[in-house]
């Protein structure tokens, strides 16, 4: 009997998780295993939704966004007693390896399947861009695509009424999004997790710009950045920090000030070249790894070139966010 191979996504979608799968079907067909479909995450995988699947499948699905296999997040699943549902249906449907595409989370709950006996492969796919070993994560590059479109239109607003524009994006715990997208857009200023701010340099920042001519201007703030601090120190709290930086830089600059929240529009969509290039080549290597009885792996790519981590080890890791983008910005938007 051919090797059976399950493929799941799990956690948060991501543009490009639709082409991984793809690859994964055709390529584990490729070499002569079966590939097996786990719809809705750990969810599904506890409740026996699994299904196999053949190259039709997964016919017209690389231009689609988000995810044919559904996502979930399963409390369940964190219990020992989930987790070993879970492996039971895997052994029942003969499954023995299972390719995990998504994020820290997601990995996380492959290696609890690893120590149940189920060989894992991860692939790393989440817009947030916050797992380490690999330079970019799939849904990355589409998701700043999309930010940067949105915030294109937003000039032409912001322009016409000469306002501030407070817009906040996706990162629970990571700028990426945030700096990328700011630097690609243009931002005045820009705010991320990584760096700790303050409200009257940021406005310090707005206005100064402004005596050099500038007649509006773009705040890109990630969602994960914290509530702000004032000058005395107290907190200001509010539903998100966008809210709250939007009025405080109202308040202290008397520049009339509006917010965006771009949201989940950022994890949809057409996925772009780059993300579909590799999720194409991390989910081969995925199914090479399988093919060579590899476990307990996640894939990557570094320098352009796809090579594979020890899952512990790439988890263990920080992901460093380039400082550099962020000095860059600085400048650029401070002359
Ligand atoms: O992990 C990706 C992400 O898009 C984060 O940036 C965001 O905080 C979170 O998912 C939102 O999750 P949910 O879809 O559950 O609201």
């Amino acid at each position: 009997m051919a090797k059976r191979i399950g493929v799941l996504t799990s956690g948060g979608d991501a543009p490009g998780m639709n082409a991984a799968i793809r690859t994964v079907v055709r390529a584990a067909i490729h070499y002569n295993m079966e590939p097996w479909a786990v719809y809705r995450g750990y969810h599904g995988l506890i409740r026996g939704e699994v299904e196999p699947l053949n190259s039709r499948s997964v016919s017209g699905i690389i231009q689609r966004g988000g995810t044919i296999l559904k996502s979930a997040r399963s409390d369940h699943f964190r219990t020992k007693e989930g987790q070993k549902k879970a492996a039971a249906t895997l052994e029942e449907n003969g499954i023995d390896s299972l390719i995990v595409i998504g994020g820290d989370g997601s990995f996380k709950g492959a290696l609890a399947l690893q120590e149940l006996g189920i060989k894992i492969i991860g692939i790393p796919a989440t817009i947030d861009n916050d797992i380490a070993c690999t330079d970019y994560s799939i849904g990355f590059d589409t998701a700043v695509n999309t930010v940067m479109e949105a915030v294109n239109k937003i000039r032409d607003t912001a322009s016409s009424h000469e306002r501030v524009y407070v817009v906040e994006v996706m990162g629970r715990d990571s700028g990426y999004i945030a700096l990328f997208s700011g630097l690609a857009g243009g931002a005045d200023v820009i705010l991320i997790p990584e760096v700790p701010y303050d409200m009257a340099k940021v406005c310090e920042q707005i206005q100064a710009a402004n005596q050099k001519g500038k007649t509006y201007n773009i705040v890109m703030v990630a969602e994960g950045v914290g509530q702000p601090q004032s000058p005395t120190g107290e907190f200001l709290v509010d539903e998100s920090p966008s809210l709250a930086i939007a009025r405080y830089i109202q308040q202290h600059t008397g520049y009339e000030t509006r917010i965006t929240i771009l949201g989940h529009i950022q994890r949809g969509g057409a996925p772009t070249v780059r993300d579909r290039l590799l999720a194409s080549r991390l989910a081969y290597h995925a199914i090479e790894l399988i093919y060579q009885g590899k476990s307990g792996k996640m894939v990557g790519e570094v320098d352009q070139i796809v090579r594979s981590w020890d899952l512990s080890f790439a988890l263990a890791q920080d992901k460093q966010l380039n400082l550099d983008y962020y000095h860059l910005s600085n400048i650029l938007s401070s002359i």
